[in-house]
């Protein structure tokens, strides 16, 4: 006879395999019941309620709160911005950006910096007064801030969050979109004053046809003349100062004060408006700011100093070079320059 303990050992187990064998179908038998209680409560999971509050524009949505869209309780168009400015606007947004950076430095490393090939007379140029300098460095530099802090909003949760961490990821993006906000309509501001201080030697000639169509002779090497800036560089002044300065200025305001009733429809498209002409701005920023450093020798201290040498002008500006010899342009050779600017000039130019 099996002993007492052995009998309660099979009838835990008996119990345990009814459990097992019932239990499903008694969860699914309550959970069935459930349904069909829910179907009659709420039919087709209530999916005729949840379009009429997606909908925005039924009789039931009312509330007291004052303001836009305060009685749309789901806004659809948020899922599609959502899956816009987390899907495509970072991934080819930061594909064109790692393409601009391959394709010049690409570049550099096939042809290296513009040089000239004449020496260096000694003989300068005013080629930037003090005032084009002002306003260039104080539109570059507001420029850079904002590309930054906007590149750490853009794309830090998947580039610097893994690498940093929360903590001071977040407070890189709080300080980042701060600046962003603040420097914002101070770049606006320098970017409309650059443009009425610039617009006039950017205006389109014939000859700025025939630079294009040999792109410069930057990949023949073929020497081709230009006025004072060449078509590359009015492209930057037309296509990004201008056109891109002026689309992501006038959305960074509308995002920058949310203030004047836009709806959170207007405000997403606004922003993907704003990222991809700001990634363009600065894809093609980058090709300047190469072209303003690494990329031509003696470039950055014509900024940065003001003035070239007789040489640079001549193999870089020719058209310009020989309206500023004939007395034909503002600008003028400048003999009194302190020696220490001519050091550096004629060092940058020879290089
Ligand atoms: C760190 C960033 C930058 C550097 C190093 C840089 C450098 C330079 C240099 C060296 C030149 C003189 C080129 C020449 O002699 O023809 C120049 C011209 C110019 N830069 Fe920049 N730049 C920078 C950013 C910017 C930004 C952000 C803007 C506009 C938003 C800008 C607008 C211009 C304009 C309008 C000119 C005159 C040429 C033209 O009108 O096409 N620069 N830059």
């Amino acid at each position: 006879m099996p002993g007492h303990r052995d009998t309660r050992t099979l009838v835990s187990l008996l119990f345990v395999l009814c459990i097992a064998l019932f239990a499903p179908a008694a969860w699914a038998a309550e959970g069935s019941a459930k349904q069909a209680e829910r179907q009659a409560t709420q039919p087709l999971n209530n999916a005729p309620f949840w379009r009429d509050v997606r909908g925005g524009e039924n009789p039931y949505q009312t509330t007291q709160v004052r303001g836009i869209e305060t009685n749309v309780l789901v806004q659809t168009e948020g899922q599609t911005w959502r899956e816009i400015h987390n899907g495509p606007l970072p991934l080819y947004g930061g594909l064109l950006l790692i393409a601009m950076l391959l394709l010049i430095f690409g570049y550099y490393r096939w042809k290296g910096p513009l040089r000239v090939h004449e020496n260096p007379t000694g003989r300068l140029i005013e080629r930037f007064s003090d005032w084009e300098r002002l306003v260039h460095w104080s539109a570059a530099i507001s420029f850079v801030i904002l590309a930054v802090s906007g590149l750490i909003l853009m794309f830090g949760k998947y580039v610097l969050l893994p690498m940093f961490g929360y903590t001071l990821f977040s407070w890189l993006a709080i300080i980042g979109k701060n600046l962003h906000n603040f420097i914002g309509p101070l770049f606006i501001f320098c970017t409309l004053v650059m443009f009425t201080t610039y617009v006039k030697d950017n205006l389109w000639r014939a000859a700025d046809f025939i630079w294009l169509k040999k792109a410069g002779g930057l990949l023949s090497g073929e020497h081709v003349p230009s006025g004072r800036f060449n078509a590359g560089e009015k492209v930057w002044f037309w296509f990004g100062v201008t056109l891109l300065g002026l689309v992501s200025g006038v959305t960074g305001l509308v995002l920058d004060f949310p203030n004047f009733d836009q709806g959170r429809s207007v405000m997403q498209l606004v922003n993907v408006v704003h990222a991809i002409s700001a990634v363009l701005f600065i894809a093609l920023a980058v090709s300047h700011i190469y072209i303003g450093t690494l990329g031509a020798n003696g470039a950055y201290e014509a900024m940065r100093t003001g003035y070239v040498d007789e040489t640079w002008a001549k193999e870089h500006h020719q058209t310009w070079y020989e309206e500023v010899k004939a007395g034909k342009a503002r600008q003028r050779f400048a003999d009194d320059v302190p020696a220490e600017i001519k050091t550096q000039v004629a060092q940058a130019t020879k290089a």
